[in-house]
């Protein structure tokens, strides 16, 4: 018996990194699993591939700025399901690598728009959706970068700070009404994915030395590192777990 048997869950950015990696692990512990992203057709393949491993995979376009995808998607589990009780608001896009002083207003939303106000339309959703069945699960992804400042990374640390108290407040709203939905973040460190080589990239080789340099345990996260802490958040392990911060970092923020 899986840890998710039953459960149904939507997670955003699916196409690949830790949205990938999460719907395969909550394929593999039992949940229905519905893969969202903008990109189409790695989505669709990243759902494919988990359904010929006898996963129960489907995808969903969803541009998590658009409050009207949101309605449609959740529309669709709840015809498909009946419920949904596991929410994970994971799609994002790195910081602009730019000083504040220099960083066009519209560079400042567009990262904002896609890191903080997706997360809030998806946890609104969320609960509602959630409310409708027996009450369920919502994961945010913040990030360390939610939890401390980094240099050029304005747009993205106000974003995801933002959506650590955003967590604690839902968490709040929820916490003693029944059917109870759980609200947490998890912050993870440095993780090896497409987001991480694209800001290496941007910012040049340094980057990567001052991670391996910094991070006490000395090397990139994995995907299915944070997958882990998803699962845990979104089982019954977790009831009496809400509002609550989980660092994933190789030991980043214990320095
Ligand atoms: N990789 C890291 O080091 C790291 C560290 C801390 C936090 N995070 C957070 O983890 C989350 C996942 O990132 P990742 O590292 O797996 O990167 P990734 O680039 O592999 O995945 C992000 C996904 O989000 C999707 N996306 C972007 N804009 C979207 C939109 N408007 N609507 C729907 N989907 C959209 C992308 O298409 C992509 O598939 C992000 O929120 C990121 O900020 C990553």
């Amino acid at each position: 018996m899986g840890r998710l048997e039953g459960k149904a869950a939507l997670i955003t950015g699916a196409a690949s990194g830790i949205g990938q990696a999460t719907a395969q692990l909550m394929a593999k512990e039992g949940a229905t699993v519905y893969l969202s992203d903008i990109r189409e057709i790695e989505g669709e393949k990243a759902a494919q591939d988990i359904a010929s491993e006898d996963g129960n995979a489907n995808f969903l376009p969803l541009d998590v700025t658009q409050e009207t995808a949101w309605e449609k998607a959740v529309e669709a589990i709840m015809e498909d399901t009946g419920h949904l009780d596991i929410l994970v608001n994971n799609a994002g896009i790195p910081g602009a690598g730019v000083r504040i002083e220099d960083m066009e207003l519209e560079t400042w939303r567009h990262c904002t728009t896609i890191c903080l106000d997706g997360v809030f339309l998806g946890v609104k959703h969320g609960i509602r959706a959630m409310r409708k069945g027996d009450g369920g699960s919502i994961i945010n992804i913040s990030s360390i970068a939610g939890k401390i400042g980094i240099p050029t990374s304005g747009n993205y640390c106000a974003a995801k700070g933002g959506v650590k108290l955003l967590t604690k407040t839902a968490a709040l709203e929820c916490a003693n009404k029944e059917p109870r939905v759980r609200i947490n973040s998890i912050h993870p460190g440095f993780i090896d994915t497409d987001l991480l080589a694209g800001a290496i990239q941007h910012r040049g080789p340094w980057f990567r030395e001052f991670i391996e340099y910094n991070v006490p345990m000395a090397e990139l996260g994995t995907a299915r590192d944070i997958a882990e802490g998803i699962v845990y958040l979104a089982s019954d392990a977790a009831k009496f777990v809400t509002g609550s911060e989980l660092v994933i970092d190789g030991g980043y923020l214990a320095r």
